[in-house]
């Protein structure tokens, strides 16, 4: 599991100079086969942080986090609830380069990653964190939770770097819904939309408190 508690090498420098050195990182292999990173984008003062797991072949050519088919349905269910992700959201991944052919994180490649996260959020000092599939959910929670049993539910955890607590919720995987598209009541689609209304309606309630 992730310690956002910890120190990291960027400390003493920006988010804007941390992506720089980002763009040259050769700490996991994962740089080989990269085109671009993809550090992250939306507003540094953010409320939420949306954390996926990590860049497919889209946003690997763009540099982008979400550009590809599952972000356009990431950012679909955004705007149904009346979020514009472009300048509410801070949007980033678990890792910052594609894994080849899109598979699962390894472990160590998570490890070696996690200081550009940690930085993001101790910069960005979000209130509110979507962890956006399984991946990510047990990567910043715990590892033996499950997305179908903790999506939909908030969970708290109080970092040093921030004053209030922060308030994660786990939603399913937009690529998970892609194959499940049913808008049925009670299916994965229909669950995820109950979710982002909940953090809608979260958001509205930090905007009230600034
Ligand atoms: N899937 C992710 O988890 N992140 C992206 O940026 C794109 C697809
Ligand atoms: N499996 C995942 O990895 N993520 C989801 O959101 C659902 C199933």
């Amino acid at each position: 599991m992730i310690n956002l508690d910890t120190s990291t090498p960027f400390d003493q420098i920006s988010l804007a100079e941390t992506a720089q050195k980002c763009q040259e990182c050769s700490l996991c292999p994962l740089h080989k086969t990269r085109h671009c990173t993809v550090f992250g984008c939306g507003p540094e003062n953010a409320t939420v942080l949306a954390i996926g797991e990590a860049p497919g072949q889209e946003e690997d050519l763009k540099g982008l986090p979400f550009v590809g088919e599952a972000g356009l349905l990431l950012r679909k269910i955004f705007a149904s609830v009346n979020i514009n992700p472009e300048t509410e959201i801070y949007i980033t991944n678990l890792l910052k380069c594609r894994p080849p052919s899109n598979r699962k994180p390894l472990p160590e490649e998570i490890t070696q990653c996690q200081n550009y996260l940690i930085k993001q959020i101790q910069t960005i000092k979000p209130k509110i964190i979507i962890l956006i599939g399984s991946t990510s959910l047990k990567a910043l929670l715990d590892k033996t939770l499950s997305i179908t049993q903790t999506r939909g539910n908030w969970h708290q955890i109080k970092v040093n770097h921030l004053k209030s607590p922060l308030y994660l919720m786990p939603v399913f995987h937009p690529s998970y819904l892609l194959k499940n598209p049913s808008n049925k009541k009670g299916l994965p689609k229909w669950l995820t939309w109950q979710d982002f209304k909940e953090i809608k309606a979260a958001l509205d309630f930090y905007k009230k408190e600034l």
